[in-house]
């Protein structure tokens, strides 16, 4: 930036120690000691912020008229806003949304507290998050918790002490009933998202997992199958018991009931592939597995593809979210969709809701629908050709 000539500013520089620069030729940069004193600091002035006062004594109008004419607020007639908007662009104005947040008690910052981004279904997830608030005039921080409490307490502080609007989360499962209550405590708007309701008094956006579970295990009896597995995750995780009691039940409750096998590890691609091998080590004659999202499917088919079967010929196989890579893979997976974008989007709709309505903070559940998305992954077990490959498992 260049030094502005003739602006005089240090004399009126705050306690805060604020740079000027004085009308001299070169310019010299002033700035007020914390006891009240100028002090001439030198003439490279390229590191000075300007700010709205800089605005203001330029354009010859008050700070509160810069504000609103800047702010497209009332009582500023537009000949006015024009040169105020000229001047703030002349002198490359930025206004101070941290000092402005101290004064309107709003950040315009929302975060966004996942478990892991490198799972595409929160990249998707955080597009709609970020698209929502944008809308809505606010930046969204990104932040992982690993799924470690103390992780996210650190967070949670970090993002209080910076006055962000809201934070979206994708749990609070992990946090202990003193961590719950501090957060309800600190008043900031949360939602849960990807969060059923259940035993929740904060906002939870969330697909319908259970019914999701059921589409898959409707679909596989539908082709014949009744050697049946689900590998999931941690049998804590609200969502995937969900996804499992709806699968079970529709699988017990057949016309022809089925027991499938229901093995628990790491809900990723590494626990996908090690369950898979624990399946096919421990389980004979199973015919199809239900992973519990698309990324331990991947593992699934590296596991089987390492054991010589081939998807779907050998093993049919389904998974869950829907996320960009299973339409793309080979065999392109058959999976349950949900609604990711859309899920990010509407909990960051009802953040900036909680986030204007301050004190009131109704609570809202949002319960997205799914669909299953049938691909190339999965087939009758009685379908023929089988058995050309090393092992076959029927
Ligand atoms: O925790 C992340 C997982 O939960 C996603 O893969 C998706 O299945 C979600 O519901």
């Amino acid at each position: 930036m260049m030094p502005l000539p003739g602006l005089f500013l240090g004399a009126h520089g705050d306690q805060a120690g604020r740079l000027g620069i004085v009308s001299s030729s070169p310019p010299q940069c002033k700035t007020l000691t914390p006891a009240g004193q100028e002090q001439i600091i030198g003439n490279d002035c390229t590191f000075m912020p300007i700010t709205i006062k800089d605005v203001a004594r330029e354009s010859g109008v008050n700070t509160s008229t810069v504000s609103r004419a800047l702010n497209n607020g009332y009582g500023v007639n537009d000949e006015t806003r024009k040169h105020v908007i000229a001047v703030a662009a002349r002198l490359n104005y930025r206004p101070n949304r941290v000092a402005r947040g101290l004064v309107t008690g709003r950040s315009h910052s929302l975060a966004l507290l996942v478990s892991d981004i490198r799972n595409p279904f929160f990249a998707e997830v955080a597009r709609g998050a970020e698209d929502a608030a944008r809308s809505g005039n606010c930046d969204l921080v990104l932040c992982n918790s690993d799924l470690n409490a103390d992780k996210q307490m650190q967070y949670v502080q970090s993002l209080l002490e910076k006055r962000i609007d809201g934070i979206l989360m994708n749990s609070v499962s992990m946090l202990n009933e003193e961590q719950q209550a501090q957060l309800v405590a600190s008043g900031v708007p949360i939602v849960l998202l990807n969060r059923s309701p259940s035993n929740h008094t904060f906002s939870t956006v969330c697909a319908d997992n259970e019914s999701g579970g059921a589409l898959a295990a409707k679909y596989l009896l539908n082709l014949g199958h009744r050697k049946i597995a689900h590998l999931t995750g941690p049998r804590q995780h609200g969502n995937l018991t969900d996804r499992a009691r709806g699968f079970v039940r529709a699988l017990q409750t057949a016309v022809d009931p089925v027991q499938p096998t229901v093995l628990h590890g790491k809900f990723n691609f590494a626990g996908g592939a090690e369950l898979t091998r624990k399946l096919l080590d421990e389980h004979q004659g199973i015919t199809a597995v239900f992973a519990a999202n698309d990324v331990m499917a991947f593992g699934v088919v590296r596991a089987a593809l390492d054991r010589g079967l081939r998807i779907p010929e050998d093993l049919s196989l389904i998974g869950f979210d829907n996320i960009e890579f299973s339409g793309i893979v080979h065999p392109p997976l058959t999976t349950i969709h949900q609604p990711k974008y859309e899920m990010g989007y509407a909990a960051v709709e009802i953040l900036l809701r909680l986030a204007r309505e301050k004190a009131k903070q109704t609570p809202e559940h949002r319960l997205l629908g799914v669909e299953l998305i049938e691909r190339e992954s999965c087939r009758s077990p009685l379908a023929k050709p089988r058995g050309s490959s090393k092992r076959s498992l029927v």
